[in-house]
């Protein structure tokens, strides 16, 4: 379902936003039948409650709903646009818009919450339809609601249906759609170019391994995204068990989320030069499959002991992230569903990110307060440094202790981009477990609009 909002129609019924405050101003201005409605009903301004004032013909002549507390706004983000997107079929006009953040805030969490994941079963489309709110820049915001439609899709979607060759094709019709080029390197071709660990990792699964790397631009700064597209991770020979495995298809979150967030850089037409590094791999158990106690030599030329086939990721971004670092870019970022840890710290909601650019992570959490997608700066704390060393290769890629899983794997993708003048990681969980306002449980995009909110001047301040 496409994510738009209407065009102004003479029959829009009227929507106004009201906070508990102003209730009373707002009642002052109704007749006498329909304040006592209002106050029969209890409508009390609180964040998503909603009230129809009585009309002609039964047709409401207005929607009441209530935009709260400014706390209430920031614990439950994007209620009113959910509220909005919950009415009764027809089309609303918003009296008023509020200003700044909150008004964005609104009319993103009404298209958000148009969303539908219907690939295998038919969803009923919202049936309210809102009318594109004056003073916003509604297009943009159309296109970074579609843009994380894709995200969700490519998460929601079963490994069965998003493997390898899917995930590729996804990002093939992303660099068809804007002109963008597009490389694969496939299979035992990944050994011929130097991805050893790519085709290490993907090796024991039928789909065969792959790196996609898209670009698109002619000017200005450069950003490289990578993402980690595990399509699905069993956890190969150190095998997960049935708990941990059951939601393994979003191991592709990362690479969900650049590709997204790549669909939002481009559509926004930015002056900048991108490019993609997906590795994309299942995480299989066959006769094939590398080992615990191996030791792999990484594009780099660093070595790796693999202490645990279950921490793939970040083998398959490492040489993702040598090829990134082989022509530097203004900012790289790297997005990866990583470890079960960071969840653990942060909880599903927020996206922890490490990066020693002190004014990135500056201008990301002020974006991300803006734009309501909230992040967390985490620590690359050099003393774990020595967590990561086992003694007879380079790195170890599964630390005994489990000691801050979340940062060590961090400081070990860092090894991989010593040339990188600006770098960040996000440790995504990709995730949403149960309902909320513009958020169906599902594949959910993180930091996404956070980090375009930085864009340009991240490149270059
Ligand atoms: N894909 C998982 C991490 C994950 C698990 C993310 C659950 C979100 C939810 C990753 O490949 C993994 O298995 N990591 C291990 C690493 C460990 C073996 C060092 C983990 O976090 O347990
Ligand atoms: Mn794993
Ligand atoms: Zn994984």
């Amino acid at each position: 379902m496409p994510l738009t909002f209407a065009a102004p129609v003479a029959s829009a019924i009227p929507v106004t936003l009201c906070a508990p405050p102003e209730v009373e101003g707002i009642l002052a201005g109704l007749e006498p039948a329909a304040q006592a409605w209002v106050r029969h009903h209890g409508f009390a301004g609180n964040l998503g409650q909603v009230c129809a004032l009585p009309g002609q013909g039964g047709v409401p002549s207005g929607i009441l709903i209530g935009r709260g507390e400014a706390l209430d706004r920031k614990r439950r983000r994007f209620a009113v646009g959910a509220a909005i997107a919950a009415l009764p079929a027809a089309t609303y006009a918003l009296d008023a818009i509020p200003t700044g953040a909150e008004g964005e805030e609104v009319a993103l969490g009404y298209l958000l919450s148009c969303y539908r994941f219907d690939r295998y079963r038919a969803r009923a489309a919202a049936g309210a339809r809102l009318v594109a709110p004056t003073g916003l820049n509604t297009q943009r915001l159309e296109r970074i609601a579609t843009a994380e439609a894709l995200t969700r899709d490519l998460i929601n979607t079963p490994a069965a249906d998003m493997g390898p060759a899917d995930l590729e094709q996804a990002a093939r019709g992303l660099a068809a759609e804007f002109g963008a080029t597009i490389a694969v390197t496939i299979g035992d071709d990944l050994l011929a170019a130097n991805f050893p660990l790519i085709h290490t990792v993907g090796r024991a699964a039928t789909a065969a391994p792959r790196l996609i790397d898209m670009t698109w631009g002619q000017s200005g700064p450069t950003l490289t995204l990578v993402g980690k597209g595990v399509c699905f991770d069993t956890g190969g020979l150190n095998l997960k068990p049935g708990d941990s495995m059951g939601l393994m298809k979003k191991d592709m979150g990362g690479a969900a989320t650049v590709l997204g967030l790549a669909r939002m850089i481009m559509a926004e037409g930015l002056d900048i030069r991108l490019r993609v590094l997906i590795p994309a791999v299942e995480n299989a158990v066959a006769g094939n499959a590398f080992r615990p106690g191996d030791i792999l030599t990484a594009r780099n030329g660093l070595t790796v002991e693999i202490n645990n086939t279950d921490a793939e990721g970040r083998l398959v971004l490492a040489d993702a992230l040598a090829l990134a670092n082989e022509t530097p870019p203004d900012l790289l970022i790297c997005m990866a569903t990583l470890t079960g840890a960071a969840r653990v710290a942060v909880g599903p909601d927020l996206a922890p990110f490490y990066t020693d650019d002190d004014t990135f992570a500056a201008q990301l959490s002020t974006a991300a307060a803006q734009v309501a997608d909230p992040v967390w700066r985490m620590p690359f704390h050099a003393p774990y440094e020595a967590l990561i060393e086992p003694g007879i290769a380079d790195l170890d890629n599964a630390p005994k202790g489990g000691m801050a899983g979340s940062i060590t794997a961090a400081l070990f993708l860092r090894r991989f981009v010593p040339d990188v003048a600006r770098f960040a990681h996000f440790d995504i969980y990709g995730w949403q477990q149960s309902d909320a306002p513009g958020r169906p449980k599902g594949g959910v995009g993180m930091a996404a609009r956070a980090i375009l909110a930085t864009l340009p001047e991240s490149l270059t301040a």
